[in-house]
């Protein structure tokens, strides 16, 4: 089958893209990243992605360019780059219907809470306003609804009494760092897979996985 091709779309720090980029190097996926795109030129995931030698590209909204062109500039870049899966990863934009068709099935997302509780923004923060005793994060297959997609994984911690944001956040990242590797190794080894709407996992779909904070 060879090394799967896969692009990450990236608006901010890129450190989700990185913990991809290390796991294909140390064969966790086998997979390589033919492509890391962001929508904001200024992002400082590109930096890091050029410095390990990753091919980069910027496609940055402009006003005139309506949310369909976008999308359609964005497939024709990912086609382009050979892309067999599209990994967003912190890529803070909404992408449209048409891009999501096209790439169903071959779009994950990570998101920083324990999927369907807490979609949207500022996760951390409504968790503890909330009280939760309960956080995390979530690799999903992308669906037009946003984060709603079938999850595949979920990393899961205790909120530790009188936590703040910033502990929470950097915990959740380090889950994060490591169930996406281990969901795209999945996809590039053909164990994760698309099923008219569901993930399935070595054929089956019992749920997501579950990696606990300390486990
Ligand atoms: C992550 O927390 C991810 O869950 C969310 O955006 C953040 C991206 O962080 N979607 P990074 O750019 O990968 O460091």
């Amino acid at each position: 089958m060879g090394a799967l091709p896969f692009a990450v779309l990236i608006s901010g720090r890129g450190s989700n893209m990185l913990a991809l980029e290390r796991a294909t190097r140390d064969g966790r996926i086998d997979g390589r990243i033919v492509s890391v795109v962001s929508d904001r030129p200024d992002a400082a995931g590109l930096d890091a992605a050029r410095r390990l030698g990753l091919e980069t590209a910027v496609l940055e909204p402009v006003p005139a360019m309506g949310r369909d062109e976008y999308g359609r500039r964005l497939s024709e870049i990912l086609e382009r780059s050979g892309a067999q899966l599209v990994a967003l990863a912190g890529y803070m934009r909404i992408l449209e219907g048409a891009f999501v068709r096209r790439w169903q099935g071959r779009l994950l997302n990570i998101h920083p809470s324990l999927l369907p509780a807490y979609r949207g923004l500022h996760t951390h923060r409504r968790v503890l306003e909330a009280g939760e005793g309960n956080h995390g994060c979530t690799v999903h297959f992308v669906v037009e609804e946003l984060d709603a997609g079938p999850a595949v994984i979920q990393g899961r911690l205790a909120v530790r009494p009188g936590e703040g944001e910033g502990t929470l956040s950097a915990r959740v990242q380090r889950l994060e760092h490591i169930i996406y590797p281990r969901a795209v190794g999945w996809f590039a080894a053909g164990r994760l897979t698309w099923l008219g709407g569901a993930a399935l996992l070595d054929g089956c779909a019992p749920g997501p996985e579950i990696v606990e904070e300390d486990a």
